[in-house]
């Protein structure tokens, strides 16, 4: 490995699993920016490459090791000179075993260790050995890692919450993350006005357990998340707000309200419930009823009846039987969700229901299979329910055919338009016409709107 002069580096980021990951690696884009590193699109011929990677299923973590082989390759056709860096979660929870069987590999850093990067990879310039930093530092690494770069277009993301603490029986994050921190306030007010200033419109909030949110307010008390969503909504020109992912035990009444009182914040929330069977959410250590997701499903539809949900299943956890599978399927059946992400039960080292007795596969597969057939019939239901209707979309580019022009409705749902301007960043009332399986088309019914529904 040579260093290569400044400003001709070459970086390649590669990004699996959740959206705080697509955060994490573009923080770490813009942090080596200023080292002289330019993002590139494909691997070859890069001085480094980074893989931002997801431990949450067995196939997630395998894909690392099969990409790991390939990026092994283009190392060699650079004679050596590609640092290849390995973050994320399978960093963090497997960083030693990368090394073992990746020796190649140069640097494995852990989630919570990003803002070490510069200093690591001058480590590996300086030592021409392998590093791994999979440490849970006392600082909060927003603290060092620099903003968001000014833009990441009309709908960006932003995280404020990170780690947790709820240790499902089934999920590694609490192990690769760490415990749960929240960002300050002001931090994060400072950011997203930053993010606006350069042409956002939509900012998510991202955590994995985003309404835990209790970051340091200015005053020095604790923030919710609905008090820190009430203080996003005043900056001018951000129009729209979202946040994921909740946990049902978090949905506090002031949470529920803001859905009812916060003009910005949309109707359309990703609620993972898991299960409907009171036993498997018992034994997953969820904390929740299937009856408390009821209730908060209904008293939000109560507040504002245009909400739509989604939610996060598993089928095949230790101890479902055919009832407790039925018991998803009625919960799912009386919710009617807008969209839903379904997976089948995956064990993971280390967590409490991988030393369970395992349900066969077949039967894993086939409560997979019906369970997301319903949950197609219902998302086709949910986009066919939106023909007909005007409603507010937020533009954010040009579409894929000329004389297109696309953005995203309440409901996250891509629009695509027919219009000879573009509207790039503004809220149109469109009249959705036609809906394809993931996405909508519509037609312009009125030629300005700048107000969020
Ligand atoms: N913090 C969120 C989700 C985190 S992971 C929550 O509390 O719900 C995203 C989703 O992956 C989870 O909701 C769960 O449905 C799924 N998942 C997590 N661990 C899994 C495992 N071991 N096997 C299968 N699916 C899993
Ligand atoms: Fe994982 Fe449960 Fe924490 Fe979600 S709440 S991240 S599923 S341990
Ligand atoms: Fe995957 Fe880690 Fe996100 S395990 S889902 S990348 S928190």
């Amino acid at each position: 490995m040579t260093l290569g002069t400044p400003n001709t580096r070459k970086l390649h980021v590669v990004t699996h699993g959740c959206q705080m990951n697509v955060y994490d690696s573009a923080r770490m884009a813009d942090l080596l920016a200023p080292l002289g590193y330019t993002t590139v699109d494909a691997p070859e011929g890069a001085d480094m490459v980074i893989m931002n990677t997801c431990h949450i299923r067995e196939r997630a973590a395998d894909k690392v090791f099969s990409a790991l082989g390939r990026l092994r390759v283009l190392k060699e056709e650079t004679g050596g000179r590609m640092m290849i860096a390995v973050t994320g979660c399978v960093a963090q929870a497997e960083g030693e075993v990368i090394l073992k069987r990746a020796p190649y590999v140069d640097l494995v850093v852990g989630p919570q260790a990003y803002h070490k990067l510069p200093e690591l990879i001058a480590q590996v310039h300086r030592t021409n050995k392998s590093v791994l930093n999979t440490d849970f530092p006392a600082e909060q690494k927003f603290d060092f890692l620099p903003d968001a770069a000014a833009s990441q277009g009309v709908i960006a993301n932003l995280t404020i919450q990170e780690g947790c603490d709820k240790f499902c029986s089934f999920c590694v994050v609490p192990y690769t993350r760490g415990a749960e921190a929240s960002r300050p306030a002001a931090s994060i007010i400072a950011e997203a006005t930053r993010m606006v200033a350069g042409g956002s419109r939509e900012i998510a909030l991202l955590g994995q357990n985003v309404n835990a949110y209790h970051g340091e307010g200015p005053d020095g008390s604790a923030w919710s998340l609905a008090r820190l969503l009430a203080e996003l909504a005043e900056i001018p020109g951000l129009l729209r707000l979202r946040y994921t992912t909740s946990h049902p035990s978090d949905m506090t009444e002031e949470l529920l309200l803001a859905h009812r009182d916060n003009h910005a914040l949309m109707p359309y929330l990703h609620l993972p419930v898991q299960s409907g069977s009171d036993k498997i959410l018992n034994a997953m250590n969820r904390k929740h009823k299937a009856d408390d997701f009821r209730r908060i499903i209904a008293r939000l539809r109560d507040l504002r009846p245009d909400m739509a949900f989604t939610s996060d299943f598993i089928v095949g956890h230790p101890g479902e039987s055919d009832a407790d599978f039925e018991a998803t399927m009625a919960l799912v059946r009386e919710t009617r969700f807008a969209l839903a992400y379904s997976f089948k039960y995956s064990t993971r080292p280390g967590t409490p229901a991988a030393g369970l007795p395992q349900l066969p596969e077949e039967v894993k597969d086939a409560r997979l299979y019906e369970l997301q057939a319903e949950l197609r019939r219902q998302q086709d239901e949910f986009n066919a329910s939106t023909v007909g209707l005007t409603t507010p979309v937020l533009f954010t580019g040009t579409g894929r055919y000329g004389g297109q022009i696309a953005g995203r409705s309440l409901y996250a749902q891509p629009v695509v338009v027919e219009s000879p301007v573009e509207l790039t960043g503004e809220i149109h009332t469109v009249t959705i016409t036609h809906a394809n399986p993931n996405s909508l088309l519509g037609t312009l019914t009125q030629s300005k709107e700048t107000k969020a529904a």
